[in-house]
């Protein structure tokens, strides 16, 4: 079945990247000169989706507010006679449909996903964590539709991480099917290193089928106090209904300083407006 929606969980605090997430939140923090969640809704939309799904906090307000029309805004533009600022403010409201619902407590990413049920009702959806964005030229989220069509099922986004990262991600057991594809027979949430089931992570990219949501009613909260998808993801996979991509593309960390200057680096220096300033001035502070 065709992926008409995405959820977004957006109501996470960000204290990575304090003291700028204190009142921005930070999927709304730019990157050149674009809030990280348009890229990501960007992407979503070239890919097919036609509705957003947000579930959002109390202090992310700014998110709803961004992806609405601003007419006082449009219409100065138009008087300015700035017609491609006006076409690209326009884009932002125009190019698909948001809906907005809250998680009123922390409880989880599982249960942020499952604050979306209603919205999503009973098809197959995406979700995007938001603090990756993968390069525009690795074709990810088609690649993801293609394998969902094929088997039916779950499809999570994996890429071979260094030892030391595995702490921070959830890791699969997988069994290769051949070219990009594995069948995901198991998952763990941050486990150690040791105990790791292989160096597979699953990135912040996910195609889920619809019984998720029941899955996610019945899974306790983890030794960490959360939902965890990890863990209804891992009930799916344990009855042959989740698959992996394993992509090989750039992917862009945003969800820490270094990463966000990084990322934004990267993507100026895709853009010819800018790129030669950018690197005479690096060349420049670099001494060559
Ligand atoms: C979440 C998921 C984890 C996944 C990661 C990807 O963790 O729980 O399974 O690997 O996103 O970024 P978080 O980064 O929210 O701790």
């Amino acid at each position: 079945m065709r992926i008409r929606k995405m959820v977004l969980p957006v109501a996470g605090l960000g204290t990575r990247v304090l003291p700028a997430t204190k009142v921005i939140p930070k999927e709304m923090l730019p990157l050149v000169d674009k809030p990280t969640l348009q890229y990501i809704v960007e992407a979503a939309i070239d890919a097919g989706i036609e509705e957003i799904i947000f579930v959002t906090s109390r202090s992310k307000r700014s998110i709803e507010d961004h992806f609405d029309a601003f007419p006082e805004m449009e219409q100065a533009l138009e008087r300015k006679g700035k017609l491609k600022e006006l076409e690209q403010l326009r884009r932002i409201h125009e190019m698909a449909t948001y809906v907005t619902v809250r998680q009123v407590e922390p409880r989880g990413l599982g249960h942020a996903i499952l604050c979306a049920k209603e919205a999503v009702g009973n098809e197959p959806f995406a979700v995007n964590l938001g603090d990756n964005l993968v390069d525009a030229s690795t074709p990810i989220w088609p690649r993801m539709m293609e394998l969902h069509e094929q088997y039916g099922s779950s499809v999570l986004a994996l890429f071979a991480c260094e030892p030391e990262q595995i702490s921070a991600y959830g890791i699969v057991d997988a069994e290769a099917v051949g070219g990009d594809t594995v069948k995901v027979k198991g998952l763990v949430e941050k486990p150690s290193p040791q105990a790791a089931p292989s160096n597979l992570a699953v990135d912040g990219f996910y195609i889920m089928t619809p019984d998720i949501f029941e899955i996610l009613e019945k899974t306790p909260p983890s030794r960490r106090g959360e939902i965890e998808i990890t863990d209804a993801l891992a009930t799916q996979a344990r009855a042959g209904r989740c698959y992996g991509l394993r992509f090989a593309g750039i992917r862009y960390d945003t969800g820490t300083p270094l990463g966000l200057l990084t990322s934004s680096i990267a993507l100026a220096l895709q853009r010819e407006e800018i790129a030669p300033d950018l690197y005479a001035y690096m060349r420049q502070v670099l001494g060559k």
